[in-house]
Formats: structure tokens, sequence, C-alpha cells
């Protein structure tokens, strides 16, 4: 199946600015994605026509802004193929998704347990688990890296006991763009019995999520990486999983009955989503699911595996480049340096820049893997559905600036 990648780039009205006199070539998708005319139009919409407090009013404009709002929730159940809509909610992005679970989940351990991560996370997947061994004395426990920098999943045996409750591991590491053995993962987490809690921040926008075909007990991604407004997030989880977790947030809208003494809490989604939601955010997720099953994910995920190919095709041709993880299977994000001495990936990404190229350089809130290969951050590119290998060719062209710059 083809994409019409000039029709799509049309629909994104910030494709036409330059950036210090140049087109731009947005290679920062992996940090949030450039939003389609079709999102931006539902968002003012929303303020221009029914904007009010949802799942309150008896009045019209609450009851639309109710309806489209719940409209949107079961677009995302379709889209990741949830079994129910009240098993997906709404959050303010995966950061705040992972905490959910974190809070609650640390009312149910004790320091008999243990949780296993990895060291490929981003810091939204170890910091949160960090608290929580350190407010239960759950024991925290890592899959470690190879050399490569792929995760070493012949250590996940050792690792898992009848003590493991959970396992909390990333479909694609935002630092790298490699993808992790998930399926196996899980199979062996259930085997014991755990949970496991898939991070999609990264994966999501670019492959098709099946959770019921997966089974994965948890899962948690944003909005404004896959086209969406910014603030807005989701966490799928199974509905008894869900029902077993105590509430997180206290406020209104999570309850049944509230008197001086106690509180009884509402059912499934609303348990999770106390105070008033981001309902421009999260009718505008809706708008861009509906902009990606335009497309078909199925040929996103084709078109940008051909991009990232590409472009590590184009970085080999470098003998001052090396790519971290270069033999793994990478979706969406390739992650590299100069071999240059004294040369921070910051100085590249400011050659890039004057040439109108974003990328995001650093250590991508990932610092356990920069530990692994002893550097402090690199060059990453990552790309959406509007990008082009004429793009990638103006970012080699950059690149060659910048080595003959910096070199
Ligand atoms: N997690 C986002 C990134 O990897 C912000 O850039």
């Amino acid at each position: 199946m083809s994409v019409d990648i000039q029709h799509i780039r049309s629909q994104f009205p910030i494709l036409n600015r330059e950036v210090n006199g140049k087109p731009l070539v947005y290679f920062d998708n992996g940090a949030t994605s450039q939003k389609p005319q079709v999102v931006l139009d539902v968002l003012d919409n929303y303020y221009e026509k029914y904007n009010a407090n949802v799942h309150r009013g008896i009045h019209t404009l609450s009851q639309e802004a109710t309806d489209l709002m719940e409209e949107s929730r079961r677009k995302i159940q379709a889209f990741i193929n949830a079994k129910h809509d009240h098993e997906v909610i709404f959050t303010r992005g995966t950061t705040e998704s992972i905490n959910l679970v974190a809070n609650t989940i640390s009312q149910l351990l004790t320091a008999d347990d243990e949780i296993i991560i990895t060291e490929i996370e981003h810091h939204s997947n170890i910091v949160p688990w960090q608290l929580v061994s350190q407010r239960t004395g759950a024991k925290l426990k890592y899959i470690p890296l190879t050399a490569d920098g792929i995760l070493d999943i012949t250590k996940l045996d050792d690792l898992l006991s009848d003590k493991t409750k959970l396992i909390c591991v990333n479909q694609v590491s935002n630092a790298l763009g490699v993808i992790n053995p998930i399926e196996t993962i899980i199979e062996k987490a259930h085997a014991k019995g755990a949970w496991v809690l898939i991070d999609g921040a990264q994966s999501v926008p670019h492959t098709k999520i099946d959770v019921q075909a997966l089974d994965c007990d948890f899962l948690a991604f944003s909005g404004h990486k896959m086209y969406g407004p910014t603030g807005i997030g989701i966490l799928y989880g199974k509905e008894d999983i869900l029902n077993q977790l105590p509430p997180f947030h206290g406020g209104g809208e999570m309850i049944k009955d509230v008197t001086m003494e106690v509180s009884t809490y509402a059912c499934l989604p609303f348990k999770f989503e106390a105070g008033t939601p981001d309902v421009a955010g999260i009718i505008g997720l809706g708008a861009a699911v509906d902009f990606i099953n335009e497309i078909g994910i199925d040929a996103i995920h084709t078109y940008e595996d051909e991009l990232v190919e590409y472009t590590i095709q184009r970085l080999s041709e470098f003998d001052e480049v090396e790519i971290y993880a270069k033999d793994a299977k990478h979706s969406g994000a390739v992650s590299f340096n100069l071999k240059l001495d004294g040369v921070h990936s910051s100085d590249v990404g400011m050659i890039l820049d004057k040439k109108g190229i974003a990328v995001r350089t650093g250590h991508h809130c990932a610092q356990p893997i920069m530990h692994h290969f002893g550097i402090p951050g690199t060059v990453r590119a990552s790309f959406g559905i509007y990008n082009t290998k004429e793009e990638i060719d103006i970012f080699i062209d950059g690149l060659k600036t910048a080595i003959r710059m910096l070199g």
C-alpha cells in the first residue's frame, strides 16, 4: 500500500514554515509530532461551539461535549482493540499513566514483592518504580543490556520468580529506536502470574497494537506523539486488574457517594478520572486517531520503516558516525554520535538547526542507556508520516557540514 506523502504534508501547516531561512525538516517526532489541520480544526471547533464541562450538566452544551469525549474514548478503544471502552483511561500523558499504575499498585505491594524493569527505559518508566520500591520495600530488578545496547532477554528467566508482581518495559526505546521483545516478556511474566505494563509512547504512533492479541495488562501512551494535542494520554488496563487497583487522584467525578466520614468510588473509567478532564485534548486525540486510520497504521509502519532503513544506510556512509544498536530492528528513530574528539551531540544539533533541521540531542531522559555506552548523549533523528527521503538527504548534507566544521 502506498501513501501520498505530498497530500499528507499539505495537511500540516507548520511544515510550510522556515527555520533559520531554510525549510523546516522536522526529525524530532519522538519528542512530539506535528498536528494536522483536522486536529487543529477540532480544537477550535470545540472551543467555538461545544465548550462545557462533561458528565456534569443537564444542559445541551454539556451533553454535546460529553458525547464527543466518549466518542473519542471509543475511537481509542477500537484503535488498540481494547475489549471495553471503560478500559481506556484519560491521563495527561504516558508519564502520568505510568505514575497512575505505580501509585495505585504500590498500595497492594509489600517488601516481599519484586518489580522488573529494564536498563533501556525512559526515566518515566524508572523513577516511578524507584519511588514504589522506596515506599513499599519491594525489590526493583533490571533486565540488562548487551554490549550493543539491545535488551539481554536471556537474563529474564534468572530475574523472574514467584515474587515478581509486575514487569514494565517499553515496546520501542525512545533513546535508540530499538524494538524490544515484549511478546516474550509478556508470556514469561504471565507464566509466573506477574502483570506487564507496556510503555507504548514510541510504538503506538508507528505500529498496530492490539492489546487483546498482545495480552498486555497495561498500555501507556501519549496523544502528542501521534499527531494529537499535548497534555492528553492514555492508560489502557484490563478491566479486572483496574478494578483491583485503588483510586489514583481523589476529587469530583471519581466518586459514587461522599459523606463526611467516607467515600465510595465510581465505576471504570471514572474512578481514575478525578477533576475536569482535558476535553479539547481528548476530542483532538480522537481526530488524530481518525487521521491515522485514514492513512492506515500498517501503511504508516511500512513507510516509516523505509525512512529508518534509508537513514541507517546513509549514516553508514560515514566513518565518523557511530550508530547505536545498529544491527537491531528499529522503529521510528535512529540514534548516533560523531566519533570526533571533544564533540558533543548538542554541537551537531546546533549545526543542524542552523540548516532548519530539528533533531533531539542529549540523554533523551534515558541516562542509564547513556551510562551503559559511557557517553553523555546522542543525536536522535525520529520520524513521522510526513517525513521524506529527500529530507533525509538534506539532513545528511547537514551532517557533512557538521563533520567538516567539528572535525
Ligand atoms: N520522551 C520524549 C522523547 O524521547 C520527550 O523525546
